[in-house]
């Protein structure tokens, strides 16, 4: 071809979304399907989210705030900082790309485990860094691997607690005997997607001090916990110092209108978050005493997914139960051949992904 993208570019896996259910229900002739594969949030979103936005709608003709300022301030009132600590994006996967963007040179190193988030390598990629990655030991996030991989190009390390795709989690004393050891230049970034969902207190959750340690980037997301995937909203706190670069590179209107009025909405209904919580930890209790009874090795959560190991070959077990209409994960590409990764649905879609994978390792054990 004539033109050529760059060699880092060219380098780059696409992200492998899970398919959206209207395409999945297009192709398969269904009208009725259960997806468990993207970590999504199965009871929706608030009632206010949805009067929020319909109250909005009318607006949508003016450019949205730069700076969401409601949003900021509800943050910041949450999590005790000054608004000048808080980046919002378009999805926590924006502010991944700008702190890449923003913090590596051209072959500087960014440290993550391996497999991770795909966001982090296409990110630091993208930014022309160097993505150096650890492999999980035990399913688990090798620190002490981290440690070994710090050279004086590394700029940034990508910790996700609770990990995806696995779901284990780091504790306070792990992340602190860690954190130790990592020199005071490199950033590092603590993912918690998923950390509404955990049940342990034992965990790191890095906002239980925020900003005592100026290393540290917290991301945070309303796609998981407050149902808001499709609005696109997630969140950063940092050093001011850091938050202001990212603020100079991003698109100035990076978080569109409504998805600005949706987030504050959100966070003014902590009765719908709970339930999403509960619910959550219900539908995990249920599906982890399922398998169990069928004698299926499920790896502990944090999360508000998990893998387990069907035994079997794992593209070929999510492609039959496509045939029942539930979408699960393979996670063959990561290199685990017999496992699949799940979130928790509502409990009719978790007794329903019960029957269809019941049905599937009959037909296959024949
Ligand atoms: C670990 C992790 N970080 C970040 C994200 C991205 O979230 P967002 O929807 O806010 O971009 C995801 C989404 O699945 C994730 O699993």
């Amino acid at each position: 071809m004539k033109f050529k993208c760059s060699s880092q570019i060219e380098a780059i896996k696409p992200y492998e979304a899970g398919k959206p259910l209207k395409e999945f229900a297009r192709e398969y002739k269904m009208d009725k399907v259960i997806k468990l594969a993207s970590n999504e949030n199965a009871l929706g979103f608030s009632p206010r989210v949805h009067d929020a936005v319909i109250r909005n709608l009318s607006q949508m003709n003016r450019y949205p705030e730069p700076v969401p300022h409601e949003l900021c301030q509800k943050l910041a009132q949450k999590f005790n900082v000054s608004k000048k600590n808080i980046v919002i994006g378009n999805g926590s996967d924006d502010i991944i790309a700008l702190l890449a963007h923003g913090y590596l040179n051209p072959g500087e190193e960014a440290l993550m485990p391996l497999p991770s988030f795909l966001m982090y390598e296409i990110s630091v990629r993208t930014a022309k860094g160097k993505p150096v990655m650890v492999p999980l030991v035990d399913f688990t996030t090798n620190l002490d691997g981290l440690i070994e991989k710090l050279t004086p190009q590394t700029r940034m390390v990508f910790i996700t607690n609770p990990f995806n795709p696995t779901g284990a989690s780091i504790t306070t004393d792990d992340f602190n005997r860690f954190a130790q050891k990592v020199p005071d230049d490199v950033l590092i970034v603590v993912d918690e997607a998923y950390i509404e969902f955990v049940r342990d207190a034992a965990v790191y959750n890095s906002l239980a001090r925020p900003l005592k340690d100026k290393r540290i980037v917290t991301l945070r997301t309303f796609s998981k916990a407050y149902g808001l995937a499709g609005f696109r909203v997630g969140y950063g706190i940092m050093d001011e110092q850091i938050a202001q670069i990212l603020n100079r590179i991003r698109q100035p209107f990076n978080v569109n209108g409504l998805a600005q009025v949706a987030a504050v909405a959100a966070l003014e209904d902590d009765i719908f978050l709970n339930q999403s919580i509960t619910a959550t930890h219900d539908g995990l209790d249920y599906l982890f005493s399922e398998l169990n009874k069928m004698e299926i090795e499920c790896l502990p959560t944090q999360a508000n997914f998990f893998m387990l190991n069907v035994k079997a070959d794992a593209t070929k077990v999510f492609e039959d139960m496509l045939q029942y209409g539930v979408i699960v994960r393979s996670m063959k590409s990561y290199g685990y051949n017999t496992y699949l990764r799940i979130n928790t649905g509502t409990m009719d879609e978790n007794s329903a992904f019960i029957d269809a994978l019941k049905q599937v390792l009959q037909k296959q054990a024949r």
